[in-house]
Parts: structure tokens; sequence; C-alpha cells
């Protein structure tokens, strides 16, 4: 039979991973966290110093990023060079770039083929933004997340503060709507639902209900 693949996407720290790896846990399916490709490919540039204004030093540059995933309980490793770099991507200074860094052509041409390699074959749980718009068009379910902005930022606070990040909530919330509208309204690929996606919004419900919201969906197709 047919591999089975299943996109989700929707705007920044609405739980789509939280649910995604969830899902891959119950279902053994593989997850693909692809915003981290895009945080990892803006560290690079980061710590390279790559204009991105400049077309031939991001293609260039591109070329010497090489991403991996390690999957240990289906949470998402992924190094840049053979460097574990999960936890430097979350920080701050690469979630206030990684939206400009995805808005260039040559990036997400590049993480869109690699993406795309890696659903062939195997039965996977991707998430992002253009999953089921551009990498998957075909996926076998689309869920599309979202949620009040208030409380994503809300979330996505306690959590870097549980990390120990020294960040306001004033920086998360403004981080937040600014992904929101560069992803939104970016000229490649942007944040859109597709039409045969389903709704999420988890403003209300729990972690529970999310997962059931999905699999009552999903368990027909297996
Ligand atoms: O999913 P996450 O919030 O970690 O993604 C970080 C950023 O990467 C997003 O705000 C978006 O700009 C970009 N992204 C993208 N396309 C994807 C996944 C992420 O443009 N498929």
């Amino acid at each position: 039979s047919k591999n089975i693949v299943i996109a989700i996407d929707g705007y920044s720290s609405c739980g789509k991973s939280t649910i995604a790896k969830a899902l891959a846990k119950k279902l053994h399916f593989i997850y693909i966290d692809s915003g981290a490709m895009y945080r990892a490919v803006t560290l690079y540039f980061l710590r390279n110093n790559v204009d991105l204004n400049d077309h031939d030093a991001v293609t260039s540059a591109l070329k010497n990023v090489h991403l991996n995933f390690h999957s240990r309980d289906y949470q998402s490793h992924i190094t840049l060079n053979d460097e574990e770099v999960s936890e430097e991507i979350r920080q701050m200074p690469v979630s206030e770039l990684v939206s400009d860094v995805s808005t260039l052509r040559e990036v997400r041409v590049e993480m869109v083929r690699q993406q795309q390699r890696m659903g062939k074959s195997k039965n996977i749980i991707m998430d992002g933004r253009d999953i089921g718009t551009v990498v998957f068009p075909d996926a076998d379910l689309k869920l599309f997340m979202t949620a009040d902005p208030k409380v994503r930022a809300e979330r996505r606070f306690k959590e870097l503060m549980l990390k120990g990040e020294d960040v306001t909530m004033e920086e998360v919330f403004d981080n937040l709507a600014h992904r929101d509208y560069l992803d939104t309204t970016r000229e490649e690929s942007p944040l859109v639902r597709a039409d045969d996606a389903i709704i999420l919004d988890n403003t209300t419900i729990d972690q529970a209900q999310q997962l059931d919201f999905a699999l009552a969906r999903i368990l027909p197709l297996l």
C-alpha cells in the first residue's frame, strides 16, 4: 500500500509540533519539523554573516548547509553540518531572523526539494507553513492550525521561561506577530490554508482533545 503523508500547517506557536509528535508516536510515523530546517539555515546565515540581499552569497552559502534529522523519542533533533543545533535554533536571535530567511526563493526551493525526498516512501507527519500547499499538495490529510494570538504567546513564553531564556512576554508576542505577518504576506509560498485542509483551532481545547480530533480523521486512512 502507498505511504501516508500528513501535512500540518498554521501560524507560529499554535502547537503544531506538539500534536505532530504525539501523532507520530501513536501511529509510528516519522515526524519532520520543517521549521527546524529553516531555523538551522538561519543559524548558519547568522554565524557566517550571509547578506540576505545578495543572491549569489545566499546560493553559495546554501551549498555549505547540510541538515540531518535524528529522531529520538519522536522529538526532532537536527544537525547542521554534523553539529547538534536543536536547542540553539529555538533561541531568540534565530526566531527574529528566520522569517526573513524564509522569504528567500533560493532557500525555499532547496528546503522543499529535501522535504519532498523525505516523504517519498515513508509514512510521515510534517509540520510547517507550506506543507499542504507546496510540499505535499496531495497529502492524505491536511490540518490547518490556529489559536488566539495571546494564548499562543503565553504558551511560547512559558516554554522559553522553563528553558531559562531571558525574554519578556512582550518580545515573544511581538515576535509571533512579526513572523505571522511575514509568513502570510511573503510572495514565495505564503502561509495560507489549502482548500482541502481541515481547520483545528486549539485556543480552548487541550492536547488530548486535539489528538482525538486528528486521529478520528487519520485512522480511516490506515
Ligand atoms: O515552525 P517554526 O515556527 O519553527 O518555523 C520558523 C519559521 O520558519 C516560520 O516563522 C516561517 O517563517 C518559516 N517556515 C516556513 N515554511 C515552513 C516552516 C517554517 O517558511 N514550512
